[in-house]
């Protein structure tokens, strides 16, 4: 038998369209498609969109390795068609949910249609649940591991437990609709006026400003069954608060319903991890989906759950099942698959290339002799920079590669950023720290390269970084390792030098509601359009003029 060595991942099926490309075993590209397309989250999760395949991405993940769609040898899509609803005669049954079915079903000729060349018969089906758990165990440097994927839903079910060794997965456990964790925080999300599916952080940082005064009332109709699963009985939220309009103020009862939620989430999250470590007794837990991104809870985990260590897919939401159908498939045909070395998967540009592209738009800049010198001169100065640096994230988080950075020592910075991109001013901006000084300043899981937890900020340092500190006394930190991550470790040693803060405020590049920045054309118009100091594009910098000399006499 031919051995496979080119797997193509595909995300298709709700939102968060991505492909990620597996060759030989290493992960050499992946991406999401919103970053490509610049329609956040790519599509809307409903039924009637499951055709639309992440053309752009796939695309690219193949050019990126010189390859075309004929040199695959499988590709994996995320999600099984025949784990789902049957599609009845009248397909609007269910709120189209057959629909879905039989688009998923024919997603290798939408596949074929999107990558020419491409042999319909190499896609396999791989279960959403499962596709989410390899994103996590087999990207993880554990060679076994108990694995946790929490999520909206998949086919029939919306969260997976199992464990792991040597790349196989034995599942113990999965609990099937309508009780879904996801779910549940997702009406919440949609009942505190934000778009569900896609803001759920919003209300995650709501919580911190609340009391769980409505705990009693949640453990009664959320709760974990001690089999392994859970209920999550529905609830009308009305009976807590008003539903909220679409950027209605909000008040401190909305806060409460957020907390108690948010708690409520934890305890029972905990339940299912005593469960798992009872059935394993494993050090290592893995874990992936939707609620794996929600910090506050991962941190509670790590404190006060029973794994000793917590590794966590950074694209955890549905974008990672590309890389984890991928990694999945590629096990299965036969190929060792290498642990995820870093997020930085997406495109990159070379100095010359972006120096083109600097020239095209006839854009005055310079060539300082170390960017991250003068970069940390005017972060020193209190400016605010847009930092595009390498290959782009894969995942939500910006990890130093498309960021804005800011000086940390400044209460008022956080006000500034949350302007600068156009959101709530309640929401909070996190830190990146030299991961040699983060246990200085910070107590919490360590290290902790994909934000993926907060961390409390040790006494004295509250005032010398004001800018980061949450309300709840918290921050959810990126540590950056010099050996990983270079230029961002330089750049946050020459502001340290200047400073004595080895921390500098780092968020998302990107504007309210837009994808994160992607290419070099994205950062020159979110660069043109938001009030950024400078704009470091690789080796160059562009200063903002703070006047226009045609203007002047
Ligand atoms: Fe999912």
């Amino acid at each position: 038998m031919e051995v496979p060595l080119r797997v193509l991942g595909i995300n298709a099926v709700f939102h968060d369209l991505a492909a990620a490309l597996v060759v030989d075993g290493v992960t050499v590209a992946a991406a999401e498609e919103e970053r490509f397309s610049r329609r956040k989250h790519g599509k809307q999760p409903v039924p009637f969109s499951t055709w639309e395949v992440p053309e752009k991405s796939a695309a690219w993940c193949l050019e990126h390795a010189g390859l075309v769609p004929a040199d695959l040898d499988a590709v994996a899509y995320s999600y099984d068609p025949n784990l789902a609803t049957e599609p009845a005669d009248d397909i609007t049954a269910g709120e189209w949910e057959g629909l879905r079915t039989l688009y998923a079903r024919r997603a290798p000729l939408f596949l074929r249609a999107a990558l020419p060349g491409l042999d319909p018969d190499l896609v396999r089906f791989v279960p959403h649940h499962v596709a989410h758990a390899a994103s996590a165990y087999l990207a993880a440097p554990f060679r076994s591991s108990s694995v946790l994927v929490m999520d909206g839903r998949g086919e029939r079910a919306s969260h997976l437990a199992g464990q792991t060794t040597d790349g196989e997965l034995e599942v113990l456990a999965a609990q099937r609709l309508p009780h879904s964790l996801g779910l549940m925080y997702e009406e919440l999300t949609d009942h505190l006026g934000f778009r569900r599916s896609s803001d759920e952080y919003k209300v995650m940082a709501m919580a911190s400003y609340g009391e769980p005064r409505f705990l009693p009332e949640l453990r009664e109709l959320v709760r974990a069954t001690y089999d392994g699963g859970f209920v999550t009985q529905r609830i009308d939220w009305n009976v807590f608060v008003r539903r909220l309009g679409k950027e209605a103020e909000w008040g401190s009862e909305h806060a409460d319903l957020a907390a108690s939620v948010q708690v409520r989430l934890e305890e029972v999250v905990l339940d299912l991890l005593y469960w798992l470590h009872e059935r394993t007794g494993d050090g290592e837990l893995t874990m992936a989906g939707g609620v794996a991104l929600n910090c506050v809870a991962n941190s509670r985990l790590a404190e006060q759950g029973p794994f000793e260590r917590i590794w966590i897919q950074p694209a955890s939401g549905d974008s990672g099942t590309a890389l984890g159908s991928a990694m999945y498939v590629a096990h299965e045909i036969g190929d060792a698959v290498e642990p995820m070395q870093t997020a930085a998967l997406g495109r990159g540009w070379s100095d010359e290339e972006l120096g083109a592209w600097l020239r095209t738009a006839h854009v005055a800049h310079e060539r300082p002799d170390d960017i991250a010198e003068a970069v940390a001169e005017v972060l020193a100065g209190n400016g605010v920079v847009a930092w595009f640096q390498g290959r782009s994230e894969y995942g939500p988080r910006a990890l130093g590669h498309r960021s804005l950075l800011a000086h940390p020592g400044y209460t008022e910075n956080l006000d500034r950023m949350n302007e600068i991109k156009g959101r709530e001013q309640f929401r909070p901006v996190a830190p990146m720290v030299l991961a040699e000084k983060a246990a200085e300043i910070f107590s919490g899981p360590l290290p902790s390269p994909y934000m993926l937890f907060t961390h409390r900020v040790r006494k004295g340092w509250e005032e010398r970084v004001p800018a980061v500190v949450h309300v709840d006394g918290t921050a959810r930190i990126q540590t950056v390792d010099g050996f990983e991550e270079p230029l961002v470790a330089r750049m946050l040693q020459a502001f340290e030098q200047r400073t004595g803060l080895p921390i500098v405020v780092n968020t998302s590049l990107n504007t309210a509601g837009r994808p994160m920045v992607d290419d070099p054309r994205d950062a020159l118009e979110c660069f043109g359009s938001a009030p950024v100091d400078v704009l470091a594009l690789g080796p160059y910098l562009i200063r903002r003029s703070t006047f226009n000399r045609r203007d002047r006499p």
